[in-house]
């Protein structure tokens, strides 16, 4: 068996409890309650320096790196990207806003979104917020109608599509031509918009933007994604005079959710990228612009865990077992959303013999409430257990709703040895805060 203890900051101590950065789960699980979200925090920071000298390195310092915080948004997230000198990434008024309150200088920050209405737009320039990605045409026109009234003139990036399938999951894959992100090259409209772009005067044009999906593995779409977008940047310095200051890969390095998957060594893959973009440019006749990445999962993914106690256990005969957990689809839906796999663990008896093959599902009014099939669990397994299921520091907490008007988990922060709550648990009065 691989070992199912796929980040080094887990471990298995005497007591035979699973710890996360050093720390006790049980203990934790005792003193928080369950379901409970875990961040390692010094793994987060240590994911960050990781990227920045490897980024560094790749690109001779001239590079610049964005967390993309829809992957994990609550304001000591931003406190910590902020200390670890990180830009941004922001989707929303909602991000930006909570990046604001925690105090994050978001003229480090990039403003995303296919559809930015208005008031986001009018927002986002009064929080002044560093860069917009305009996703479109028409985008740009508004873009510049709101910094005309301000008398402003606003830093750009053009989102286009390369048309680059990283052969991902379909739902998250976004750099291909039919798509709703973007403005694409092959059809000759990522062209008409950078003219577009460069007569408006409210608008100053520094440079492009791509993201071709997300949980890539094969890096080598990454290299084409590139290569496209060089050979584009170099069409539009030699038809349009345009010197592209900063090109924005996006995103997208996978992260390992079980034993089986592979692990990408990330300095490897951005040196092989900066010397394929090096050779690049100096064929294509243009200086490499700053090159800037957006990494969401690959930051905050593998400092995570979810800890569920276990309920409901039901044994249907020439069937299956379903063992059933206090969380759910309300803190974790990409099972039911992209069949996602996972590690599940029993956190609190991680010696005994795992001789029970379940389905673990959650509490949920649905069928497809489903965390994992095929999981290996003791038999012995019962209520009051506990039950981790590992890598969920992405895209969970921020994907969490109140379906079944059930209570968003608390969001517990590791550091130093120390543990502490950085989104407390809703209580009942949050689930009815808004109702009139
Ligand atoms: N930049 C842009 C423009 C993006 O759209 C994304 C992710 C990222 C950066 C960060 O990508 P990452 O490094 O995290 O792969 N909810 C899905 C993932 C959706 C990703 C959306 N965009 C999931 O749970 O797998």
């Amino acid at each position: 068996m691989k070992n199912e203890l796929i980040c080094d900051n887990l471990s298995v101590n005497a007591e035979g409890h699973l710890c996360l950065a050093g720390q006790d789960t049980t203990a934790l699980a005792q003193k928080y309650g369950t379901p409970l979200y875990l961040l390692d925090e010094d793994r987060i920071r240590a994911n960050c320096r990781m990227y920045k000298g490897a980024a560094d390195a790749a690109f001779d310092g001239r590079f610049r790196l964005f967390y993309a915080s829809k992957a994990a948004s609550f304001k000591q997230i931003y406190r910590v990207m902020r200390e670890e000198e990180m830009g941004v990434d922001l989707v929303s008024s909602g991000e930006i806003f909570t990046a604001k309150e925690a105090g994050f200088p978001l003229e480090n920050a990039l403003f995303h979104s296919n559809n930015k209405t208005d008031e986001d737009i009018a927002f986002a320039m009064d929080c002044e917020v560093g860069f917009f990605v305009a996703d479109n045409e028409e985008e740009l026109y508004a873009i510049e109608r709101e910094a005309e009234r301000r008398d402003a003139r606003q830093k750009v990036l053009l989102r286009l599509t390369p048309g680059i399938d990283p052969h991902t999951f379909a739902a998250v894959t976004t750099g291909k031509v039919d798509s709703k992100f973007g403005t694409a090259i092959e059809t000759g409209q990522a062209e008409q918009v950078t003219k577009i772009a460069l007569s408006l005067p409210h608008v100053r044009l520094c440079g492009y933007h791509c993201h071709i999906g997300s949980q890539i593995f094969e890096t080598d779409a990454l290299l084409r994604a590139a290569d496209t977008m060089l050979s584009f940047i170099a069409r539009m310095k030699q038809t349009l005079g345009l010197v592209t200051e900063i090109l924005d890969l996006g995103g997208g390095l996978g992260v390992r959710y079980t034993p089986e998957d592979p692990t990408i060594d990330i300095p490897a893959a951005l040196a092989g990228l900066g010397l394929a973009m090096r050779r690049t440019a100096l064929r294509l006749g243009i200086d490499l612009p700053v090159i800037a990445l957006e990494p969401g999962r690959s930051i905050v993914a593998d400092a995570g865990m979810t800890l569920y106690t276990v309920g409901t256990r039901k044994h249907i005969p020439g069937y299956r077992d379903y063992v059933s957990v206090d969380g759910g689809m309300t803190d974790n839906i990409r099972h039911a959303l992209y069949g996602s796999r996972y590690t599940l663990l029993p956190a609190d008896n991680m010696t005994a013999p795992r001789d029970l093959v379940c389905t673990v599902v959650g509490r949920c009014c649905e069928s497809g409430d489903i965390l994992q099939e095929r999981v290996k669990l003791p038999s012995g397994i019962r209520r009051g257990d506990l039950l981790a299921c590992l890598t969920t520091g992405a895209y969970h907490y921020s994907m969490a709703s109140n379906y079944n008007r059930l209570p968003r988990p608390a969001v517990v922060m590791l550091a130093g040895g120390d543990s502490r709550v950085a989104v407390r648990r809703e209580t009942p009065e949050d689930l009815t805060r808004l109702d009139v």
